[in-house]
Parts: structure tokens; C-alpha cells; sequence
């Protein structure tokens, strides 16, 4: 096999993982955000799995784009990477890639100075990766070799079923909290503003130990 062959299994494979990690990532920050405790693990230890499989994600999306970026038999350069639709490969279905990227960095930085920019700022930013997920998804099945494959149209299924049945339950969620009382919301506010404060006080101690 050559050396581009191999690229561009890694390519594809790495693609297919980020697809897979990125969707339990957004799960996640859905059970996250609606203080869902998952079996077996406290409920801090959703947060923990969320931070930790959002690292994972980010390294495989590395090494996603490094695979693009060094196969020679396809011309991706670095700029490719960073500005949407500048590539002169599958302008728009990268550039689609090239966008979900530049989310995910700004929801990166922002969250690595959460402590500095406060947590509106951050929570703002943070729905960006909300966006990021089905332009990522909509790269891939533009660009994919393997879109059309049977285990590859499965596993889209499955990833978009898990992610709007999440999403689903996020929105119904909102809503029951737009319909309460002013008086039980302002006691969710006190109670989510406390848990914040708590969150962000262990991320100062992990910071400084
Ligand atoms: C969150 C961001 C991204 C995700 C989740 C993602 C995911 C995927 C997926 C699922 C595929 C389809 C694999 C297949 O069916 O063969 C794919 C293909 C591809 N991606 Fe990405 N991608 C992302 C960002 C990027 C970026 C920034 C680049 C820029 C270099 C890129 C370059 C490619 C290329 C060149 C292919 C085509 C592989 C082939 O020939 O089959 N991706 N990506």
C-alpha cells in the first residue's frame, strides 16, 4: 500500500471516529446541561466524561486534518484548513469542514478562558457547538467515500437520531422552564448560579494543584 493509500484510510477512519465522538460529546453537554446523572457515575463525572471525550474528539479531528493536509495526491493546504471554502478540492463540502473547525477552535479558546471572560460570554460561544455538529455531518456526507456505504449510512443514522432525540429533549426542557412562574424560576436561577460558582471553584483548584 502506499503511503497516500494510507493517508487516506486514515483519513476516512479518523472521520468516521470524529463523527461518532463529536455526537456523544453534544450528548453530553445536553446531559450536562440538564444535570442528568448518568448510572455508575456521580453527577460531576458527566462533566468530567464531557471535558475528556471533547479532548479525544479534538485529537482525532487533528489527526483528520493532518492525514488531508499531508496526502499529497490531494492538494489541502494549511489555509485550506482555517478559511471556509478557499480550497481548490471540494470547495464547498470542505469548506463546510473548514467551518465546523473554526467553531470548535472559538468554543475551545473560549472555554480555556472561561475564568477570565465570564460564564455569559462563555455560554454564548458554547451554542456554537451546538451549529458545529450538522455542518460537520453534512462534510462528511458531501465529501465522504464512505457515505454511501451501508455501515457508514448506518452510522449517520444512528449519530442523527441520538443527536435530534437529545435536542428534542433540550427544547422541551426550555420550554417547561419558559412556562414556570417567575418565583420557581428565579429558585432554579439561585440553585444553577450556585452550581456554577461550585463548578468553577473545582476548575480553579484543579487549575492550581
Ligand atoms: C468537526 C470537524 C470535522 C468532522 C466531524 C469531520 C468528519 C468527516 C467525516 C465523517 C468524513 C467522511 C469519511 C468517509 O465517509 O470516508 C470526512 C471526510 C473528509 N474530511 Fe472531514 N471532518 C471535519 C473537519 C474536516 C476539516 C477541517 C478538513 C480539512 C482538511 C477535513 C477533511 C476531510 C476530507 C479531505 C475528507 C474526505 C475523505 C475521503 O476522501 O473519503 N475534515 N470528514
Amino acid at each position: 500500500m502506499t503511503d497516500s493509500a494510507i493517508l487516506w484510510y486514515a483519513n476516512r477512519a479518523t472521520g468516521a471516529i470524529c463523527l461518532v465522538l463529536f455526537t456523544i460529546v453534544v450528548l453530553l453537554g445536553i446531559a450536562v446541561r440538564l444535570r442528568a446523572r448518568l448510572p455508575g457515575l456521580p453527577r460531576f463525572g458527566t462533566v468530567t466524561l464531557h471535558r475528556t471525550l471533547s479532548l479525544s474528539a479534538l485529537a482525532f479531528l487533528a489527526l483528520h486534518i493532518t492525514a488531508a493536509v499531508v496526502d499529497s495526491y490531494v492538494n489541502i493546504t494549511v489555509v485550506d484548513v482555517l478559511v471556509p471554502f478557499a480550497s481548490a478540492y471540494e470547495p464547498l463540502w470542505l469548506g463546510l469542514g473548514t467551518v465546523a473547525l473554526d467553531l470548535i477552535l472559538a468554543v475551545l479558546v473560549t472555554s480555556l478562558l472561561r475564568t477570565r471572560i465570564g460564564l455569559r460570554t462563555w455560554r454564548a460561544v458554547h451554542w456554537l457547538a451546538y451549529a458545529s455538529w450538522p455542518v460537520a455531518l453534512i462534510h462528511g456526507i458531501g465529501i465522504g467515500t464512505d457515505s454511501g456505504a451501508t455501515w457508514m449510512l448506518w452510522l449517520t443514522i444512528s449519530c442523527v437520531a441520538a443527536a435530534l432525540t437529545a435536542f428534542g429533549i433540550r427544547v422541551a426542557h426550555a420550554t417547561r422552564e419558559s412556562r414556570r412562574t417567575p418565583a420557581a424560576l428565579l429558585h432554579t436561577a439561585e440553585g444553577r448560579t450556585a452550581e456554577l460558582r461550585a463548578a468553577e471553584l473545582r476548575t480553579r483548584a484543579g487549575a492550581s494543584s
